[in-house]
């Protein structure tokens, strides 16, 4: 998960391979209710692990309920079978509607008739969304439900006395223009109560989001309790309904997140191979499966079997789409992104619920598209999408919504966009706060990535040059984390391969044998971890005798040029900083920022000390000072690549810095030279 203020994302060309998707966001929030207030034990396979459904299981724990972690990530829950152990709580939901309404309704029943006192609160957009509509709806059924805001929105208070009667007689009202998620509320709670008698709801106004409340219908139906209705109007919740506990239950992949790649695939899966997006398919339950006919519609090739999807690139510009788009709210929002590639005005229709979303979604959309150079028209429950003549460099605001910033990344296929299709100049995009995509898809960028290539000279390098202990590896990977960006510590090459060396006692001077060793180095960087032959080296590489090795067959030209293709893979998206000698010089002479990281030999020696002996090694500074004294003059004088600071290089003495002192002039020059404000 990228937890950085902006990532900026340079301009990609291509896409193809297979991507996971993780698990659906509307399914796993169901299901872990049904499955806390159900009789028995389920086992929840494939639950989504992100923002959403964390403040949904947080909850449910503090009602009472057990959850345990099992197996690959399943969760364990012993269900409530609808009796609460405890009778006050305040339950924090942060911005998931699909906790909060569910949550408010099951609560406002349990403690009408049990007795109880909960409140429900969430971040302070969740008290803009509006749960008026339920509340009446519960109220009218005689719950008592006390606004501790704004009447109408959260936070809320539901209390009772144990033995209170319900009035479920008679018909509920509810309204279904605004959100699905009132009716599934009541769906999923009303059979707590509905013992003795049918309980029927009724439907005022047009139901939005329809696909939704199928799939509470669905979901009800595995946990024991079928739910008739006519003509999505009326439902009927039958006398003496329980939760039942399935036993176990796959939680399917997410369709609305199956949308950004459905798209990607569209839009840059043109180099034979297609995208292939596992964890959803035909056999979909989710509304939102039906993006695949709006994608098809404006160009995509789809093939679809049970869990899996495979989407490559059809017509190119994609064609315009005019579309009521009802029933994939969620979805929709990536058709207004697609609309960006397409050859004339899209509009979009019937998206009045996206105004009540993480977001007023309809406003942000239209902002944001602007900025890259869009004309759009929005309405109160349209929107309309005219692609940019000329692309425009842009920050993406995100408004703490993670579709948001998974629809505008897809912005960065930019050089596509036009009648070619297979590239101009491209332009680098800018995601503000890109942590706000753990909402229901953490790894979203990394997966992103994983899947998608760009033109070496777009992806940004930073290089940091300079002598033995002067901080750079320090430096570049805190550089690194805060740009999001991969690292390459060169060092730890020449380091593997000395320690390689030593291991199959290959002569420092046998440069031919050494070169060969680099050049099949069975060498892989695991997260942090360093392996090589199969075994984590990290410990070994920093060894004196490995450092001192290393310098030695840094110097040898065939062992150089044997790692210099190994090291310009690491150029991947979306970005790379890369700290050695040459890094500057050599490797990536066309770099966008180098910068020559200097400090006194005193402060080095000192730096190294502390190092070594904090690790329970004993050194002598003296020695240590001298040591490194010998092989700067080694690093400066061998004959290829030796060590100094490359023309266009900045240089900064850190002797008297802090390591977060460093980390800021260098971010600083680096925003100087990103062409956002
Ligand atoms: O940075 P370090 O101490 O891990 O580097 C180990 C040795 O590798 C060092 O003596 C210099 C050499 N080296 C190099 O010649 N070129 C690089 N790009 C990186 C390191």
């Amino acid at each position: 998960m990228y937890d950085i203020p902006f990532l900026d994302i340079p301009p990609l060309r291509a896409a193809s391979g297979t991507v996971r998707l993780p698990g659906s966001k509307s399914i796993s929030n169901r299901v872990l209710l049904l499955a806390a207030l159900a009789e028995g034990r389920t086992l929840v396979h494939e639950p989504l692990q992100s923002d959403d459904t964390r403040v949904m299981l947080d909850a449910l724990c503090a009602l009472g309920c057990t959850v345990q972690l099992a197996a690959h990530g399943a969760l364990r829950i012993d269900g409530l079978g609808g009796r609460l152990p405890v009778q006050q709580a305040a339950l924090f939901l942060g911005n998931a509607g699909t906790a909060m309404r569910p949550l408010a309704a099951a609560l406002a029943l349990l403690a009408a008739t049990q007795g109880g006192r909960f409140e429900l609160s969430g971040v302070p957009r969740m008290h803009e969304r509006p749960i008026g509509d339920l509340v009446d709806a519960l109220r009218a059924l005689g719950c008592d439900i006390v606004d501790l805001g704004r009447p109408g929105y959260p936070p809320l208070r539901v209390e009772g006395q144990p033995g209170g009667m319900l009035h479920t007689g008679r018909p509920i009202p509810v309204r279904g223009d605004v959100s699905s998620q009132f009716l599934s509320a009541l769906l999923l709670a009303l059979p707590l109560v509905s013992q003795a008698q049918d309980i029927v709801i009724e439907v005022q106004g047009e139901l939005t989001s329809k696909p939704y409340v199928a799939i509470t219908l669905n979901l009800l139906a595995r946990f024991g309790i079928s739910v008739a209705h006519e003509d999505w109007r009326r439902f009927v919740v039958p006398r003496g309904s329980r939760y039942r506990s399935p036993g176990e239950i796959h939680v399917e992949g997410d369709a609305s997140s199956a949308s950004y790649f459905i798209a990607l695939g569209a839009i840059a899966a043109h180099g034979g191979a297609p995208l292939r997006i596992e964890g959803v398919g035909s056999d979909s339950i989710q509304g939102d499966i039906r993006f695949v006919d709006a994608a098809q519609a404006m160009g995509a090739k789809v093939q679809a079997g049970p869990g899996w999807l495979q989407v490559s690139r059809g017509a190119w510009p994609l064609r315009a789409l005019q579309l009521d788009c009802n029933p994939i709210p969620d979805a929709a929002m990536t058709l207004a992104v697609m609309a960006l590639y397409a050859d004339g005005p899209t509009r979009l229709t019937n998206i009045a619920s996206w105004r009540v979303k993480e977001t007023d979604r309809i406003a942000a959309m239209a902002a944001e598209l602007r900025k890259l150079g869009a004309s759009v028209t929005e309405g109160q429950d349209f929107i309309e999408v005219v692609p940019p003549h000329r692309w425009q460099h842009a920050a993406m605001h995100t408004y703490d919504d993670h579709r948001m910033a998974m629809c505008l990344s897809l912005a960065s296929f930019n050089p596509l966009a036009g009648h070619t299709g297979s590239g101009g100049p491209g332009l680098p995009v800018r995601i503000l706060d890109p942590r706000c995509v753990a909402k229901t898809f953490p790894d979203y960028f990394e997966t992103l990535f994983g899947v998608v290539s760009a033109e070496p000279a777009d992806v940004p390098v930073i290089t940091v040059d300079g002598p033995t202990a002067s901080g750079k590896g320090t430096l570049a990977a805190a550089l690194a984390a805060r740009l999001g960006y991969h690292t390459l510590d060169s060092g730890s090459l020449y380091r593997a391969t000395a320690l390689a060396a030593l291991q199959d006692g290959i002569a420092p001077d046998d440069e031919a044998t050494l070169a060969r060793l680099a050049a099949m180095l069975d060498l892989r960087f695991e997260g942090t971890a360093v392996v090589l032959r199969g075994r984590p080296v990290g410990d070994d590489l920093r060894r004196e005798d490995v450092g001192s090795l290393a310098s030695r067959v840094a110097a040898l030209p065939a062992v150089r040029e044997a790692l210099h293709g190994l090291q310009l893979a690491f150029r991947r998206p979306p970005g790379l900083v890369a700290d050695g000698r040459d890094m500057g010089t050599v490797i990536f002479p066309d770099a966008a920022l180098k910068v020559f990281l200097t400090a006194s030999a005193a402060q080095r020696a000192s730096r190294r000390h502390k190092q070594l002996i904090s690790k329970g090694i004993q050194a002598r500074l003296d020695d240590l000072r001298v040591d490194l004294e010998v092989r700067d003059a080694r690093d400066k004088s061998r004959s290829v690549a030796p060590l100094r600071a490359a023309e266009d290089a900045l240089s900064l003495d850190n002797s008297a810095l802090s390591i977060e002192e460093s980390v800021d002039v260098v971010l600083g020059w680096w925003q100087q030279r990103r062409p956002f404000d």
